[in-house]
């Protein structure tokens, strides 16, 4: 019924046995329950899982470079394997200043400052952040993604995916980035950083996926405007990308990037497709969209098409992780659909772990 988004399909070396991704997802959950989740997801049918994975020591998640994070990341590519799945490491850089928050955490403690107030204060560090990094520094980070991706093979994932939002994405900006170097500037100088993570990243022999994310003048502020697409996309392909995974920029809102049904622009399903069309039109390698897809119908339909290879979820595996089992078995009318209500996301925002609103026990927020 479904046999084009059933079908196979190559990244690279590797061969995904269907179209149907699960998106990175930020689960703020502990390592017992991530591993559960992960299990469930690739178990449920899935071709490829996308796990974020740090590319260098960061306080807010386990690191590969670490003994314990290195065995924690070692269990999930085993569980999504165990799934029949394959593992991608979404490697990731934070744009913040954590250390410029330092001097905020008193306030904190004695409660005149909040935690919205602290992650105002990263969101607001991140441009002056990034465009004085000297090249140096910039160089040693780009070039950590290499040996990141050589520990996330030795854990036993399949594929990398660089992060093109976060750090990278705000290298692709000239709203945060106001370097004159050879990091900044020209497109071909904000897409060093980029070039260089994924040039780093293929030295451990692994397909190389890239995240990447388009602005427009009303929504994002990271990433690349239409016009630089096509561009980007053949100088990215020219740095050995093997496949692209396409969506709206960051750094505006997360009700942009994550739309909530009722969003005005990108409330359809979907919403992100006219993007991945941009990168499609300019790409020989394959195109992964994401973006509130939710009915196999108009998926299968849209690879027809050729719109896109690749069809990645969140929030619809978060709430229902046998999706694409039913899908493939035909049990459409068992499908728990996402209302996209983005409780998961507020969930998370709460420090509460990435909750849906039909788990049980979960309270609407
Ligand atoms: C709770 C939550 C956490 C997320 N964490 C990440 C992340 O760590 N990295 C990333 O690139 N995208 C992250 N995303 C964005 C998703 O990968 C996806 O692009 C977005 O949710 C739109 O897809 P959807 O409509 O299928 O949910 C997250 C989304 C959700 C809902």
């Amino acid at each position: 019924m479904f046999e084009t988004l059933f079908s196979p399909k190559q990244i690279g070396t590797v061969t995904v046995k269907n179209r149907l991704v699960f998106a990175p997802t930020t689960w703020g959950l502990s390592q017992e329950e991530m591993i559960l989740r992960y299990r469930a997801i690739a178990k449920g049918g899935c071709g490829m899982v996308v796990g974020d994975v740090p590319a260098r020591q960061t306080p807010t998640a386990p690191s590969l470079q670490k003994k314990k994070g290195f065995a924690f990341y070692a269990q999930v590519a085993e569980v999504i394997h165990e799934g029949n799945a394959l593992a991608s490491a979404q490697l990731f850089d934070s744009d913040g200043n954590w250390k410029a928050l330092l001097p905020l955490l008193p306030a904190v403690l004695c409660k005149k400052k909040t935690p919205d107030d602290l992650r105002q204060a990263l969101n607001d560090s991140v441009g002056p952040y990034i465009s004085s990094l000297s090249a140096k520094k910039v160089k040693e980070i780009t070039t950590a993604y290499g040996k990141a991706a050589k520990k996330a093979k030795e854990a036993g994932f399949d594929l990398i995916q660089i992060h093109g939002d976060r750090m990278c994405g705000a290298f692709l900006s000239p709203l945060f980035n106001n370097r004159s170097d050879r990091y900044g500037g020209s497109l071909a100088h904000r897409l060093t950083f980029a070039l260089e993570a994924v040039a780093a990243a293929k030295t451990a022999g692994l397909p190389v996926e890239m995240k990447f994310v388009v602005r427009t003048e009303t929504y994002g502020k990271a990433g690349l405007l239409a016009e630089e697409v096509a561009e980007a996309v053949r100088l990215l392909e020219m740095a050995g990308v093997d496949s692209f995974h396409v969506t709206l920029a960051n750094h505006s809102a997360l009700t942009h990037t994550i739309p909530p049904k009722t969003h005005p622009a990108f409330g359809a399903e979907g919403c992100f497709l006219p993007f991945a069309s941009l990168v499609k039109q300019a790409a020989t390698v394959p195109v992964c969209t994401v973006g509130a897809w939710q009915h196999p119908q108009q998926m299968e339909e849209c690879c027809q098409k050729g719109e896109a290879d690749f069809f990645a979820m969140s929030r619809q595996l978060i709430c229902d992780a046998a999706w694409c089992e039913k899908v493939r078995t035909g049990q459409l009318d068992q499908i728990k659909y996402c209302v996209r209500c983005n409780r998961c996301v507020d969930s998370l925002m709460q420090h509460k772990g990435t909750r849906c609103i039909f788990e049980k026990g979960a309270k609407e927020a």
